[in-house]
């Protein structure tokens, strides 16, 4: 009887994972939705029956499970990161000119790119084990559930692989557009874009939700390319589509920037036929090596660069200019103008930077202004139109006052910003409590701008420390909280005292410390009392160290308030240590170091993921393919070509034993 249940349930997974692969990878079903329908509620009532036959690859799980009360933060096994942007065929022309001038001539696989969000997608043994949200790019969050109701996503592929794909996971048209009229019907308001309706249903801590959402999902690249064959790109996406993954299939290999520019006015054409959003087109260098060979800025892969499609420019009216107050007292004015619809999105407020760009575009109050996206993102007031102005509009000047404390402005010498510096200036001092938990710095979900201006008007938070300090006494009375919020905010507030030293030094608002310094400076020093004996002439020794930057630290940390504030953090054991992955000066090991590796065939002690990970913690660098640049070639059974191309170019090769020796021998 039981051996008949089990086989059942197989042939119901079975069948199930093959008619979500047909519908929603292949676009091409076999079986009405009926059909899987009651498959799927004969596998529900089988596990309900017998709980110890669910496995987390099941198709049942593809309908949410329970609720969670918050999505776990997960570092990524190697940054996450984006590209560089192109908006014309000059910039596109340079792209290709630095690409030949590095390496010759090149194949690019053109790909359309898609309008959602990236996510990270791990399988082990060929199962969906973990997926993940790009995050700040270093660390995403953990939505494996939601993105297990996405039947493009395989549960289960077809070899046993373990390994890494990234993606965009997009809410098709379609979708949007039904999920938007049942919003109006519900009279709640709609989503401004299918983007944003992917964004919002990811973020869903019930999976059951985000599985009525209807998202789908385009996998193009592969993070960790030891478990494949392939050696281009466009090998790759055809692998992944041999395992059971949708890849985008509007894509195009080319031979030279003419045909990558043809590629691009045909979509700029076509984009409208499609079935969800594009926002522009992503060239990347074929082949891996060469790739490789062209390696990565800070931020992006100097081997591909996203084409983006101009954006839309729409007339409207400026009924205000308001002003903000920033972190370092930065007064800058905003537009304020009629809501209009650009880009997808409604917009009603643009910044205007300073007074100097005001007066040379020439904007007044009362205006009919040009506005665009900037980037598809920013909204930018581009110029007034003059013809149209009517008659007694005046020449917008600033206040000589802070709006928020009444403080004299100033401005200082070089600089166009207008400063209010008062260091008790309200507006100042809530702007850096906002900081301080924002992503890239301590990351406190929860915490917005309204419950911090709320809390420091009641007095219950006056400096960063007092976050620390906050009890649920504190929060229940503001408005619009209640007891769940409120252990969901204390739990994010705990959590960040785990955060690495990097995280704090730039949460600070230390002027002229950005994201990445706080991270070059946390590394070298690794604890904040170090640092506080640090001069300025070692802080420039630092590459990336400026002379401003670091009489800035050094100015910041030599007083008396700021080991106070220090210590009252310590008090409540915020973390004060570089706990982060080390990005630069790997010191690595002398063997190792520098020295390219490939992997290949299988190995019995550790997987290829586990000895590439290892060797690049050495300082080594792990490729794909066997050149003449080859180090050394570690062979498992079964190595093929790439043991024998090892042999042809005499390269060290090393068995699974001497790779363990050697381990063995630089870890004593
Ligand atoms: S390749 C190193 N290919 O565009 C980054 N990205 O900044 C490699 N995107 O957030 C990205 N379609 O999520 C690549 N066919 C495509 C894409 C694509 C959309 C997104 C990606 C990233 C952004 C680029």
């Amino acid at each position: 009887m039981s051996q008949q249940i089990e086989q059942r349930v197989e042939t119901l997974r079975q069948l199930l994972n093959q008619y979500s692969y047909e519908y929603y990878v292949k676009d091409q079903p076999s079986v009405p939705d009926s059909e899987y329908d009651k498959l799927l509620h004969e596998l529900i009532d089988i596990e309900a029956a017998h709980p110890e036959m669910k496995t987390a690859d099941s198709p049942t799980v593809r309908v949410g499970g329970t609720a969670q009360s918050t999505f776990e933060k997960v570092k990524h096994d190697t940054p996450m990161l984006s590209l560089g942007n192109a908006f014309n065929e000059e910039d596109l022309r340079k792209f290709d000119q630095r690409i030949h001038d590095q390496i010759g001539t090149v194949e690019y696989m053109c790909e359309l790119k898609i309008d959602g969000l990236a996510v990270s997608l791990k399988y082990e043994n060929g199962v969906f084990v973990k997926g993940l949200t790009r995050g700040d790019g270093t660390t995403g969050e953990d939505i494996t559930e939601n993105l297990k109701t996405i039947h493009a996503i395989p549960l289960k592929i077809k070899k046993p692989l373990t390994f890494e794909v990234r993606g965009e996971a997009y809410m098709p048209r379609s979708s949007f557009l039904k999920l938007n009229e049942e919003k109006a019907q519900n009279d709640e308001q709609p989503f401004a874009n299918p983007r944003n309706a992917a964004a919002g249903s990811l973020r869903q801590l019930d999976a059951r939700l985000a599985a009525k959402r209807k998202l789908s999902v385009f996998l193009y690249s592969v993070n960790n390319f030891t478990e494949f064959d392939a050696t281009t790109q466009s090998g790759a996406l055809d692998e992944l589509d041999e395992l059971g993954f949708k890849t985008n299939q509007k894509r195009k290999k080319v031979g030279t920037i003419d045909e990558v520019l043809e590629f691009i006015s045909y979509w700029t054409e076509q984009r409208e036929s499609l079935s969800y959003d594009i926002d522009g087109i992503v060239i990347k260098v074929n082949d891996i090596e060469q790739q490789e060979e062209m390696g990565y800025t800070q931020k992006s892969p100097r081997w591909a660069i996203a084409y983006k499609f101009p954006a839309e420019e729409v007339v409207t009216q400026l009924h205000d200019i308001e002003l903000s107050i920033g972190r370092t007292g930065v007064v800058t004015p905003t537009a304020i103008l009629e809501p209009v619809r650009v880009a997808g999105t409604t917009v009603s407020r643009a910044s205007l930077h300073n007074e100097d760009l005001i007066h040379e575009k020439d904007i007044r109050i009362g205006d009919s202004v040009v506005i665009k996206k900037a980037g598809d993102i920013i909204p930018e007031v581009v110029y007034s139109i003059v013809e149209r102005r009517p008659e007694g509009v005046e020449t917008y000047h600033m206040p000589t006052h802070c709006p928020s404390c009444n403080h004299e402005l100033v401005r200082i010498e070089g600089e166009v910003a207008l400063r209010c510096i008062n260091p008790k200036c309200q507006a100042q001092l809530v702007e850096g409590l906002i900081h301080f938990v924002s992503r890239q710095a301590m990351n406190i979900d929860g915490l917005g701008t309204k419950i911090i201006q709320q809390l420091y008007e009641n007095n219950k938070i006056k400096d960063v420390a007092d976050i620390y300090y906050l009890t649920e006494e504190d929060l229940l009375p503001l408005e619009r909280m209640g007891t769940k919020k409120v252990s969901n905010l204390l739990s994010a507030i705990e959590a960040s005292k785990e955060n690495s030293l990097e995280q704090l030094l730039f949460g600070l608002g230390i002027r002229h410390l950005g994201v990445k310094a706080s991270q070059v400076i946390a590394e070298k020093y690794g604890t904040i009392d170090k640092l506080f004996d640090v001069t300025e002439e070692e802080l420039i020794e630092i590459h990336d160290v400026g002379h401003k930057l670091a009489q800035s630290v050094v100015t910041y940390l030599d007083n008396e308030d700021i080991r106070a504030l220090i210590n009252k953090l310590k008090e409540k054991h915020v973390n004060m240590d570089f706990k982060g992955v080390r990005t630069t000066n790997i010191e690595g090991h002398p063997d190792f170091k520098d020295k390219t590796i490939v992997l290949t065939g299988k190995l019995h002690q550790m997987t290829r993921n586990e000895a590439a990970q290892w060797l690049e913690l050495q300082g080594a660098k792990v490729t794909n393919s066997v050149t003449k640049k080859t180090d050394v070639v570690i062979a498992g059974d079964d190595a093929g070509s790439k043991l024998a191309k090892a042999e042809k170019f005499g390269t060290t090769v090393w068995s699974e034993n001497d790779f363990i020796a050697k381990q063995k021998e630089i870890m004593n």
